[in-house]
């Protein structure tokens, strides 16, 4: 259940669902500036800087570990955990994008992209189409801040300004999207902002759009019971308040831990697709980035990363 959430809410990147989009290019901004980086997004710190959410930037404050080990180093580990997390994640799923791009797939399918920059960073073959599907304000940000740092798209890049509660497959096809060409779509950082039954929507509408031979690639979430989350919360409330900055935003009360939500794996498999899930503590451990925490003993409560090709 989500408390902050109404079916039709709306933000901006600096608000509500919108800042998460920032936690998280704060996270890459911090991994693409440290001694060894897994990846290298050299848009996220100009995009984080500009946010305005008063928070996040908080992340990119190099003193900022050594303050949080002083004052809690059990929340200085999630915080570390949380950041190598980010850094796997999109390693994971660029490498979707690598492999998805040398097996032909020239139209790409970014939903609720938020600041991410793969349009940009990434070296996509001439005649690539990205779309990116988020809400009209949060693309405003972000192509207006790289527009003004000079930096421009490396592929044909078509905003989709949609609600992914609307009509969006419409908005979607308004802006050229052609359902008769395979798509390589991706889901990150965005399921557990919708309910489980929206959830499910999405993928029917994706499978619908989507023409042999077009993959799909999602953050699956996991699932955390109540009493985990209450910890979680006054953990980071603690941390906030004995560092004095401003409470980072309740991420827990924007998103919708539904217990009943499908198994994505499980579904793109019943539903035409041939799909398999890595766990992203796997991940972790194989990239050397895994960092023991307070919840590592409950596999439910980590996210898997799916791909799936349409049969
Ligand atoms: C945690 S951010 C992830 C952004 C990006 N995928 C990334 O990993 O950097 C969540 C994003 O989902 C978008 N989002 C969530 N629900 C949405 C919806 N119903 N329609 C459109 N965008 C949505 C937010 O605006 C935000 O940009």
């Amino acid at each position: 259940m989500s408390n902050l959430r109404t079916d039709d809410d709306t933000w901006d990147i600096a608000t509500s669902v919108g800042s998460t989009a920032v936690m998280v290019a704060a996270a890459r901004a911090g991994e693409t500036d440290s001694a060894d980086p897994l990846i290298r997004d050299p848009y996220a710190r100009i995009l984080v800087e500009g946010a305005g959410t008063g928070v996040w930037e908080t992340i990119l404050d190099d003193s900022m570990a050594d303050r949080l080990a002083n004052a809690d180093p059990e929340a200085a580990a999630v915080f570390a955990h949380m950041r190598n997390y980010q850094a796997v994640r999109t390693h994971f799923f660029d490498a979707f994008f690598t492999d998805a791009a040398a097996a032909g797939i020239r139209q790409i399918v970014i939903l609720a992209s938020g600041l991410d920059s793969r349009a940009y960073r990434l070296d996509w073959p001439a005649g690539t189409h990205v779309y990116e599907i988020d809400q009209p304000k949060v693309l405003e940000y972000k192509s207006a801040t790289l527009a003004a740092h000079g930096a421009h798209p490396r592929a044909e890049r078509h905003e989709v300004p949609v609600d992914l509660r609307q009509d969006w497959p419409a908005a979607l096809k308004e802006h050229g999207f052609d359902p008769a060409q395979p798509t390589a779509w991706l889901a990150e950082g965005l399921l557990m902002y919708l309910p489980a039954e929206a959830q499910d929507r999405l993928f029917e509408l994706i499978t619908d759009l989507s023409a042999p031979g077009s993959r799909v690639s999602a953050e699956a979430v996991g699932h955390h019971n109540e009493e985990r989350r209450e910890q979680m919360r006054e953990r980071f409330e603690k941390f906030a308040d004995q560092l004095g900055i401003e409470r980072a935003i309740d991420i827990q009360n924007l998103t919708y831990n539904d217990a009943h939500r499908a198994d994505v794996t499980d579904w793109l498999n019943a539903h035409g697709w041939r799909a398999s899930g890595q766990p992203s503590t796997d991940e972790m451990r194989r990239l050397g980035r895994w960092i023991e925490v307070p919840m590592g003993d409950d596999p439910d409560a980590f996210a898997t990363f799916v791909v799936a090709e349409k049969v």
